[in-house]
């Protein structure tokens, strides 16, 4: 349809019919549902009309092609003007094959694979009847107490942008692609506008506030990526931003988003997120919700009935202009033009294709592939990788457990997902080394810990898979404490005593407290929750088939007494390792170190790397000039492996305070052994800008510093001065 054809419809719609495309509810309301949909929040008695219902503009969550097509042909029949719905879900990291956990797939370091996955899960979910996806989740996070850094790439601000375009180009096809076209993409959303990753001690849908500054130069760069590639959506935050709800933050949504940005694509609320303005404290009644909603700029109202049962009210009284209702309507009409849905109202929904593509040996083969990819080795004291000769009991609750989906794996079906100890002994098979003795996950009985300790005395090597379950992490999957469940670290300890060595794989969706784990374990393999081959990856890694070559992207704390602890911090004006420090009066716990236990850009390999003297090609780099970083990497080990250089650089005289590292490149080398490679970096002005006090974007002429290394602690560092 042309533009044009849209504004000529738009005229056609009365205002009820038009408030109602503003509505979105799930599939259980709709004529030709089949499931319920996801249910992700309370379904608060919406007491919506059958007749609002047929005018509805979106649906959330479906349940397959035939009922999304039954859906879609029984609301074309009830609505006046055969306006067809858009269906949106929540295809997070999958749809039902499962990839790792966003925070996994960071850790690959890959955005090429992680592009690739998000076009499966738009393959899969759009001839499954999807046409939205609520993702990527861009929210910056430093809280490992919060249950959703699962959903995250993590704490760096530039490679969650670099995630966010991945993600929107796999969904969308990339800027020059057409929905409307290529029926196997989805529309992407990006969320939770803005810095839902910042809620006060990591408890979901608590207060954030902070500094524009500080939203400007860390939370605020991923969202704004995913725009630049074309992201068509915009889902709201549950939380405050200065002291406004997000959904109904005028300043924010109008004036950042809309007009600064230019953003004219779909916003939506989250789930119930309008009427949540009254248990905020800032409306009295569902009517100023959606008065607050509407003038901030939120277009669809996902799950709470604020603008179907007050808009069309607050209109006719004169309090709300028409026009604002008729550009958000114009806007949800776009999108279904440029999803095709005018002329295809089934889009890429097809039972055949379905079966045929859905859960695809070659989707679950790239599932795998990402998978080895986000595993990082944390510790290893010469036991990994596993000898396949060798007696290995396979111990814990993670043992035989097909929770390795994560909590946001959409129509993932657990019971599909390989397991680890079916991983492993499709590896250890024709040597019948392998014993697997599962447990529980917080209540380990008597009985599970004799047979573990019955099967470790019989083996050379214990393998314990521990971890949280899922329910454990994700949304409303807060929790204060953050090292594994005590009758976990207490069955550790007792295996320690028989004087083996352990290896413990963690599947988990947050940075733990490690501590004890780090002190009993010989071995550490973080394994997340790595999806539905995720039990054939890890295996492969254990037994060596695959060399891990995965980093972390979210610090992992000493103690959750310094969350948030992240790398990209500043020194403050007392730092603890200055050379003149005082022993006392210095930024400083007195009872742990400062540091993280495994920071930022951490990760072990099989093999080892070594770092020669790096090189800048001068001292002094020009407004308009190139500095070359170089450094040659050498595999000093056995085996063959992929290292990640790491580029940082430090700011060290700014107008405003600048982190101690940020990233700015890196280079992924694979390297045979005794191979070197040359590595090098282009260091140039546009990198060294920042957000100034007046919010000004640019550069200090000055002094800088840049590091090259294998994680943001362990670099070299090298001088140089920006001239003006
Ligand atoms: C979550 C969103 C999600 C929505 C729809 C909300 O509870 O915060 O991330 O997209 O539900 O399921």
């Amino acid at each position: 349809m042309r533009e044009q054809q849209l504004q000529s419809l738009l005229q056609e719609m009365t205002l009820e019919e038009k408030v109602a495309q503003l509505l979105q509810l799930a599939p259980a309301f709709f004529e030709g549902a089949g499931s319920e949909g996801q249910i992700t929040g309370p379904l608060q008695g919406m007491g919506v009309s059958k007749e609002e219902v047929h005018a509805a503009g979106s649906v959330l969550g479906i349940g397959g092609a035939e009922e999304a097509i039954a859906i879609q042909e029984a609301h074309m029949r009830n609505h006046r003007l055969s306006i067809p719905l858009a269906t949106m879900a929540d295809v997070i990291h999958g749809y039902r094959t499962i990839f790792p956990v966003p925070l996994a797939m960071g850790c690959s370091w890959s955005p090429e694979l992680v592009e690739q996955s998000a076009a499966i899960a738009a393959k899969e979910a759009s001839v499954s009847g999807i046409h939205v996806t609520f993702s990527p989740m861009a929210d910056l996070t430093r809280d490992p107490r919060w249950g959703r850094v699962m959903e995250s790439t993590g704490e760096d601000p530039w490679l969650n942008s670099l995630y966010a375009r991945a993600f929107v180009r796999g969904y969308q096809g990339g800027q020059d692609g057409d929905l409307s076209q290529d029926k196997h993409r989805l529309a992407a959303c990006i969320k939770h506008f803005a810095a839902y990753g910042a809620a006060e001690g990591g408890r979901d849908y608590n207060t954030v506030d902070m500094s524009e500054w500080m939203r400007r130069e860390f939370y605020m760069p991923a969202y704004l990526a995913a725009l630049e590639e074309g992201c068509e959506m915009v889902m709201t935050a549950f939380n405050t931003v200065d002291g406004i709800p997000a959904t109904g933050n005028r300043r924010l949504m109008r004036e950042m988003l809309r007009e600064e940005w230019g953003f004219d694509g779909v916003l939506i609320s989250d789930w119930g997120a309008v009427k949540e303005m009254i248990p905020h404290g800032v409306a009295t009644d569902e009517r100023e919700c959606a008065y607050k909603a509407i003038q901030a700029g939120v277009d669809i109202e996902m799950m709470s009935p604020c603008y179907i049962r007050h808009l069309q009210e607050l209109v006719e009284s004169g309090e709300v202009a028409e026009s604002l209702v008729d550009e958000a309507v114009l806007r949800i009409l776009k999108l279904k033009n440029r999803l095709g849905l005018f002329e295809q109202p089934h889009r890429g929904a097809d039972p055949e294709a379905e079966r045929r593509i859905v859960f695809s040996d070659e989707h679950r083969q790239a599932a795998q592939q990402l998978a080895a990819k986000s595993c990082v080795l944390l510790k290893n004291e010469d036991v990994l990788p596993l000898d396949k000769a060798h007696r290995v009991a396979l111990i814990g609750p993670f043992a035989e457990s097909h929770d390795v989906l994560g909590p946001w794996s959409c129509m993932g079906v657990r019971e599909d997902a390989v397991t680890l100890s079916e991983g492993m002994a499709a590896i250890a098979a024709s040597h019948g080394m392998l014993e697997s003795v599962p447990c529980s996950l917080e209540h380990i009985t008597e009985a599970e810990k004799e047979r573990a300790i019955e099967a470790a005395r019989r083996a050379e090597v214990i393998v314990l898979a521990l971890g949280e379950g899922s329910e454990m992490s994700g949304e409303a999957g807060c929790r204060a404490d953050i090292a594994l469940p005590s009758a976990q670290l207490e069955l550790l300890r007792k295996l320690k005593e028989l004087g083996k060595p352990i290896v413990v794989v963690l599947f988990n969706g947050r940075p733990l407290d490690l501590r004890v784990v780090d002190e009993e374990a010989d071995a550490i393999l973080e394994a997340w929750y790595p999806g539905s081959n995720g039990g054939a990856a890890v295996a492969g890694l254990l037994y060596g088939l695959d060399n891990p070559s995965g980093k972390l992207v979210m610090s992992f704390p000493y103690a959750v007494g310094q969350v948030p602890v992240y790398y990209n911090c500043f020194n403050t004006g007392r730092p603890q390792n200055a050379p003149d420090a005082q022993e006392r009066y210095v930024s400083q716990y007195l009872d742990i170190p400062n540091e993280p236990l495994f920071p930022f850009g951490y990760g072990l390999s099989y093999t080892t790397f070594q770092y020669a003297q790096a090189t800048l090609s001068d001292e002094r780099l020009s407004m308009d000039g190139k500095l070359e970083l170089a450094v040659s990497v050498t595999n000093t080990g056995v085996l063959a492996g992929e290292e990640i250089v790491q580029l940082y650089i430090r700011d060290v005289v700014g107008e405003a305070v600048r982190p101690l590292r940020e990233l700015k490149g890196y280079r992924k080398v694979k390297l045979q052994p005794g191979e070197t490679c040359h590595v090098s970096f282009d260091i140039t002005e546009d990198m060294l800008r920042y957000h100034h006090p007046d919010l000004q974007f640019g550069s200090d002429p000055g002094q800088f510093m840049a590091f090259v290394g294998p994680n943001s602690r362990d670099v070299q560092a090298l001088a140089f001065i920006l001239t003006p």
